[in-house]
C-alpha cells in the first residue's frame, strides 16, 4: 500500500472533522473515563439514537462509578430494560463493583487495566484510552472496517481472525501521533454519516478521488463477510398465572436470553403451536390456559426469531407452584421484563 495513500487518508479524514463534521452527541469530547465507558457500552449493540436516552439515564441515575456499584442489580437492569443484550448490563455491575474494590472508586484509563474489566475488549479499552487521555490506541469497530476495506480496497473477511488482524494493524499505523482521540471519534462519524453501510454519500464524499471502492465500482461489495447468520426459530408461550390480584413471575437464571430479567411461566416448542393444541402440551392438567387473543408478538434478535403468545390462567384457590414470586399487578412494573413482555403489557395494560 502507497504511503500516499495513507497519508491522504487520514490527512482528508482529519480535515472533513474539522470543517464538514457536525454531528453531536452528549459523550462527544467526554474525557471523564466512567462516562465514556458506559456510552461504549451502551452504543455497543445499540444505535447512537436508542442509546443517547439510555445515556442520560445512567449519568443521571448513577453520576458516578460509585454510586453505580452500590445499586441493586435489579434497580440497574430495570434502567437497562429494552436495550437488549444483557450480558453487557450484567458485565456493567461486575466492572462497576470491580472499579470501586480494586481501583478504590478510581475508573482505570489505562489500556491493560481497562482489559481486565468484564465486558470491555480490546474496541472499549482503546476509545475509554484513547477518548480520556490520547494513548495511542487505534478503535476498531464496524465503522472502521467497513471505511477501511472501501477506501484500501481490503478484500478480507472482517468476521474471521485473519481479517480482524489485517485491519487492526492498517488502522494502528494509521493513527495520527499524539491526535488519538480526535480521530478515533472522526472515523466513526465518518463511517455513521458518510461512508454508511447502505447508501454511502461517494460523490460528496471528500476521500472519493482516492477510494478504492469507489473508482473500482466496489462500494456495495466492500466489506466482505463470510458467515450468513442461520437464525434459530424459538416459540415462547407465557401464561399469566393470577390468583388474588397477584401473578405469578419467574426470574431467567438460565444461560440463555434475558438472563436476569423476570418473565410470566414459559413453556417453550420448537414448532410452531396453536392455541387449541396449546393446552394438551401442559403436564399440570389443572391448568387450563387461555390465550389473551390471537396475537404472535415477534422480535429479531441476532441469532434468534421469538415468536411469542401469551395466555391466562384464572386461579380460584392458590395452585402449587415450586419457582418464582407472587407480585401485585401493580409492582410488576419494578421487575425488568424482556421487550417482548413489555410489549404485550402495554397493549393489555387494563385486563
Ligand atoms: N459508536 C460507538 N462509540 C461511538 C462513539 N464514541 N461515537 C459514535 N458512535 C459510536
Ligand atoms: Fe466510503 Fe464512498 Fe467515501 Fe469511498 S467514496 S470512502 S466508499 S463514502
Amino acid at each position: 500500500m502507497p504511503k500516499s495513500a495513507k497519508t491522504f487518508f487520514v490527512h482528508h479524514l482529519l480535515q472533513w472533522n474539522s470543517n464538514v463534521n457536525d454531528r453531536q452527541m452528549p459523550w462527544k469530547g467526554e474525557q471523564n473515563p466512567y462516562f465514556i465507558w458506559l456510552s461504549e457500552i451502551i452504543l455497543q449493540q445499540t444505535r447512537v439514537e436508542q442509546g443517547l436516552a439510555y445515556y442520560e439515564k445512567f449519568i443521571h441515575h448513577y453520576p458516578d462509578v460509585q454510586s453505580l456499584a452500590k445499586a441493586s442489580d435489579t434497580k440497574v437492569m430495570k434502567l437497562w430494560e429494552g436495550l437488549g443484550y444483557y450480558s453487557r448490563c450484567r458485565n456493567l455491575i461486575k466492572a462497576a463493583r470491580l472499579v470501586n474494590e480494586v481501583h478504590h472508586g478510581v475508573f482505570p484509563i489505562q489500556y491493560e487495566q481497562l482489559l481486565k474489566l468484564p465486558g470491555i475488549g480490546p474496541y472499549t479499552a482503546a476509545a475509554i484510552s484513547s477518548f480520556s487521555s490520547n494513548a495511542p490506541f487505534a478503535v476498531v469497530d464496524g465503522n472502521v472496517f467497513r471505511v477501511l476495506s472501501r477506501f484500501f480496497g481490503i478484500n478480507k473477511p472482517v468476521d474471521e481472525t485473519d481479517g480482524k488482524k489485517v485491519f487492526t494493524e492498517l488502522a494502528q499505523e494509521l493513527l495520527p501521533n499524539g491526535n488519538s482521540a480526535v480521530y478515533n471519534q472522526a472515523i466513526m462519524d465518518f463511517g455513521a454519516t458518510v461512508c454508511k453501510p447502505a447508501n454511502p454519500k461517494c460523490e460528496e464524499c471528500v476521500l472519493n478521488k482516492q477510494c478504492f471502492a469507489f473508482l473500482y465500482n466496489e462500494v456495495n461489495s466492500l466489506p466482505i463477510k463470510m458467515k450468513k447468520l442461520i437464525k434459530k426459530n424459538r416459540y415462547f408461550h407465557f401464561v399469566l398465572i393470577r390468583y388474588k390480584g397477584k401473578v405469578l413471575l419467574e426470574k431467567r437464571l438460565q444461560k440463555d436470553i434475558w438472563q436476569g430479567l423476570y418473565q410470566f411461566p414459559l413453556v417453550e416448542t420448537t414448532t410452531s403451536v396453536k392455541p387449541r393444541t396449546f393446552n394438551k402440551l401442559l403436564t399440570d392438567g389443572s391448568l387450563k390456559p387461555i390465550p389473551v387473543n390471537a396475537t404472535v408478538y415477534t422480535q429479531a434478535l441476532t441469532h434468534q426469531n421469538i415468536h411469542a403468545r401469551f395466555y391466562y390462567v384464572q386461579c380460584t384457590t392458590k395452585p402449587i407452584l415450586n419457582n418464582g414470586i407472587w407480585v401485585s399487578e401493580k409492582a410488576m412494573n419494578e421487575y425488568p421484563m424482556p421487550k417482548i413482555v413489555l410489549q404485550f403489557l402495554k397493549n393489555h395494560h387494563s385486563d
